[in-house]
């Protein structure tokens, strides 16, 4: 297996919003790398803790060789985000980091099958024992749904086409590669004057659908805001719109002091105490040093919450 070497985003500014102190508690529910946990374990120092995981087993153990100079402060674990409340204690942490998607290892190492620059099995999957695939997923799932999957999650403009031209292709052949897709996408529609290559789209929305990213978003911020102590801090990086929107959708929800029903009618609404406040009201993005030294920092987009 080739080295682990993946390039936090957004480092300073998610220091500067969990304000990590001595003897502070803090969970990275994204360990990657282990970037961001190494920052939070070096400025929480002698003897801050870290609680992490990741539902990648090869991000788990590079992260966990990284950190070795903190033996001792720091507990890893492979899983998903979604369950952190299910092995962290409710209301013993200052803060929690979140850094969506995809690390550079999962996009640069073909044979885990996420990027379609190189050939590799339409694999995709975060978690290796996890049985869905994507060649899985394109092979089971109908026409109408693929394109529905490619434009929710891709805002892939040509879904239906590319949805079509997948039915007809695994009719004579299996879709097991990921050039293979590829090469199909830019038959069925071409780059025309875009600058990103046309199969982009379809293979962000294939990875959102084979790991559910989502449904363990909506739920990992449940279970991070659970976790947090009173005062206790959330900084979640995203990378693409439909995130940020559930993420923007979760913090609005908890700041206010009402529960309502969609749509909200307000002789309806039932009072309760807001739960969190937004820490920063606008997003933070990468500063011009970090976009020139890392080009793939350049859609990272962090919000902070503070749980009251
Ligand atoms: C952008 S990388 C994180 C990099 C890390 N912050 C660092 O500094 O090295 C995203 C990581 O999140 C993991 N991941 C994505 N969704 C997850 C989830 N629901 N639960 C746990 N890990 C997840 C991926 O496997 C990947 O390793």
């Amino acid at each position: 297996m080739p080295a682990y070497f993946h390039k936090s985003v957004l480092t300073a500014e998610v220091l500067a919003a969990l304000r990590p102190r001595t003897g502070g508690r803090y969970v990275d529910g994204t360990v990657g790398g282990g970037g961001h946990a190494a920052a939070l374990l070096r400025a929480s120092a002698p003897d801050g803790t870290l609680l992490g995981c990741d539902r990648d087993g090869a991000a788990v153990e590079a992260a966990g060789a990284r950190l070795a100079e903190f033996a001792g402060r720091f507990d890893i674990r492979r899983g998903s985000f979604a369950g952190l409340d299910q092995w962290i204690e409710a209301g013993s942490c200052d803060g929690v980091v979140l850094d969506l998607g995809v690390s550079s290892p999962q996009l640069d190492w073909p044979e885990r099958g996420f990027s379609f620059l190189s050939d590799g099995p339409l694999d995709m999957r975060m978690d290796l024992e996890q049985e869905l695939t994507a060649a899985a997923l394109l092979r089971q799932t109908g026409a109408d749904e693929l394109a529905k999957i490619f434009w929710e999650y891709g805002g892939e403009v040509n879904s239906r086409r590319i949805a079509r031209a997948i039915e007809r292709e695994r009719e004579t052949r299996p879709l097991l590669r990921t050039r293979q897709l590829a090469e199909l996408i830019e038959k069925v529609s071409p780059r025309g004057g875009r600058k990103s290559h046309p199969a982009t789209k379809v293979f962000q929305a294939l990875r959102v659908a084979v790991n559910d990213e989502t449904g363990h978003l909506r739920r990992g911020l449940e279970a991070a805001v659970k976790v947090l102590k009173p005062g206790g801090r959330l900084a979640v990086i995203s990378f693409q719109s439909a995130e940020d929107r559930v993420l923007k959708e979760f913090g609005d929800r908890l700041s206010r002091d009402y529960e309502a029903e969609k749509p909200d009618v307000p002789e309806l609404r039932r009072p309760r105490a807001a739960i969190l406040r937004w820490a920063r009201r606008k997003v933070i993005v990468p500063g011009a040093a970090e976009l020139s030294e890392n080009p793939r920092s350049s859609s990272a987009r962090c919000r902070v919450m503070e749980k009251l």
